[in-house]
């Protein structure tokens, strides 16, 4: 029996859909030379601010400088802790270093794979302490802790208001990296609706990376606040810090995102609800299957407050090396998000953390497996994935041969 292929992301097929939309983008600015800001920046920064229901967006060249920009507009200083996650991507601790900051570490939750709202109560109560000019300092580094970044990973949201409570508490700045979580939602029990990812901390970031579920035709990302004085910092930073030609108020950088590629994403901006409908089909058609896996295979979990966006879909296996290299044997594509938790990267050896400090994220961190997750995927498709997970699990773990000789000595009672 041969089986055509399965990709893990298909990146082809919308822009061939999109393809006559795209290039008139294309034409349109060749036509007036307006590559760098202008009208298509400023158009499509009102509309992914009201898509995430912010007051302003600012479009900037990639998500981790959304990150840095985001972070030093809100206020970061040189020397700063600024507490996240260690299974995320780098860029996320890439910005807080290059924001001048240094990153400490919290761990996650063991269903949602998000900072853990009780991990971070513990890191405050009992790893940092406050100076006698108030200041909440880190035991570990003796700097002063003034952000959290909680990291919606995979398109699903952090339970936002626990840690809320906590750094109004702690007078902490949030700024979220939404950068895998466009359009994701969050049902504030105490403001008794729903947020969108980037709308519900002090700013956010987002990455437009072709990959991601609102992606460009080449690198990209956002800052989002409703906060004047943030958004304008962001937008000077991006821009060599000048908010009027030559007049520079603080050095800044070459941050700005270019006239083509923001009238890309305005076109796809139109298209990221019904994108993100069909990944939410497909996650609860994969849910569907994976049901009859009796344990063997977690499944995501969504809780009731989440409407994840699935930018990943991820499964939690015993065998994960197995399960790959079984997948891949099939023709199907997958991918692990992320294998090394970022307290034991080589990079940051000089933090000094050490295995089993981050228990629960080590632990997800060798048993996750992405599997194809994307709009255009079809429930054929997702058929196929999961017979092959399930027949190489239950081949593995035995199961197999128990069923059959339970039929067995069943078909005998009834011979
Ligand atoms: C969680 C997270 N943060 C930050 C980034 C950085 O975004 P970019 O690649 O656009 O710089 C990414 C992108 O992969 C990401 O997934």
């Amino acid at each position: 029996m041969s089986f055509s292929s399965i990709p893990f992301l298909d990146l082809v097929t919308p822009h061939v859909e999109l393809e006559q939309e795209l290039t008139a983008v294309f034409q349109q600015v060749l036509r007036t030379a307006g590559f760098i800001g202008g009208p298509l920046v400023e158009n499509f920064e009102k509309a992914f601010a009201a898509f995430c229901g912010t007051q302003h967006a600012a479009a900037v060249n990639s998500g981790t400088d959304a990150l840095r920009f985001a972070l030093m507009a809100a206020g970061i200083r040189s020397g700063d802790v600024v507490v996240t996650v260690p299974n995320t991507f780098i860029a996320t601790t890439e910005a807080i270093s290059q924001a001048g900051a240094l990153p400490e570490f919290v761990d996650i939750d063991e269903h949602t794979y998000n900072l853990d709202p009780e991990k971070l109560r513990e890191y405050l109560e009992t790893q940092c302490r406050v100076s006698a000019d108030g200041k909440l300092l880190s035991n570990r580094s003796n700097r002063p802790v003034t952000a959290i970044v909680p990291v919606h990973l995979y398109g699903q949201m952090v339970d936002m208001d626990p840690i809320l409570e906590l750094t109004e508490q702690y007078r902490l700045i949030v700024i979220e990296d939404a950068c895998q979580a466009h359009g994701a939602e969050y049902f504030s029990r105490k403001h008794k609706r729903w947020f969108k990812a980037g709308s519900m901390g002090r700013a956010a970031a987002f990455s437009f990376y072709p990959g991601k579920n609102l992606g460009a035709c080449g690198e990209g990302g956002a800052v989002t606040t409703s906060d004047a004085r943030i958004a304008d910092a962001a937008k000077m930073l991006r821009d060599h810090g000048q908010a009027k030609k030559y007049y520079h108020d603080v050095e800044g950088y070459n941050g700005r995102l270019d006239a083509i590629q923001t009238g890309i994403l305005s076109v796809k901006l139109k298209h990221l609800p019904d994108w993100n409908a069909k990944r939410r089909e497909r996650a609860n058609e994969y849910k569907r299957l994976f049901a009859a896996s009796e344990g063997e295979i977690q499944a995501p979990f969504e809780p009731s407050w989440s409407r994840a966006v699935y930018h990943l879909y991820v499964i939690r296996t015993t065998d994960r090396e197995g399960t790959m290299n079984h997948l891949k044997k099939a023709g199907i594509g997958t991918g692990i998000h992320y294998p090394i938790p970022l307290h034991l990267q080589k990079a940051y050896a000089s933090l000094n953390y050490r295995l089993g400090d981050f228990p629960v994220a080590e632990r997800v961190a060798a048993e996750i497996v992405s599997l194809p997750m994307f709009p255009q995927l079809t429930a054929d498709q997702q058929a196929r994935v999961t017979e092959e997970i399930l027949a190489f699990t239950t081949k593995t773990t035995g199961k197999q041969a128990e069923r059959e000789d339970s039929l067995s000595a069943a078909a005998e009672r009834t011979a």
